[in-house]
């Protein structure tokens, strides 16, 4: 299997089965964002408690690549203070400018497969919308420490 099927497998994995879809009860972030290109739309909510990201989850209508990258993206924030979540976003975002990143510092796991976006320029902004909803909120949440 050549490294795009691989990459293209789970993304489908992640878009049929999206892990932490849903609302939190008691979430204390919810950012909305849509992607202005196509209008497509992500909502995504945390659960913040002393500056630690305990719960993430996200509802959205849209394209295979911006659901697959928010269910991974709750996947890999959970447990990370919001200082190394927006470290992440850094990095997701050199990623998808096609920089190659330290993966002793974060784990990639299955969001090395977006890496294969950066080939479509135009399905850059479907990978990172959720990205930016986290980005987003975890600044407001710092803003409100
Ligand atoms: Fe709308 Fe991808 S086409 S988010």
């Amino acid at each position: 299997m050549s490294l795009d099927d691989l990459y293209r497998r789970v993304i489908m994995d992640h878009y049929q089965k999206p892990r932490n879809k849903g609302k939190i009860e008691d979430g204390s972030v919810t950012v909305d964002l849509n992607n202005p290109t196509c209008g497509d739309k992500i909502s995504v909510q945390m659960r913040i408690e002393d500056g630690k990201i305990e719960e993430a989850k996200f509802l959205g209508e849209g394209c295979s690549i911006s659901l697959a990258s928010a269910s991974m993206m709750t996947e890999a924030v959970k447990g990370l203070s919001v200082d190394e979540a927006l470290l992440l976003v850094e990095r997701f975002s050199q990623m998808m400018q096609g920089e190659d990143i330290d993966t002793e510092e974060f784990p990639l796991e299955d969001i090395e497969a977006l890496q294969g976006v950066t080939k479509f320029p135009a399905r850059i902004k479907c990978a990172t919308l959720a990205w930016k909803a986290l980005e987003k909120g975890a600044k407001e949440s710092t803003n409100n420490r």
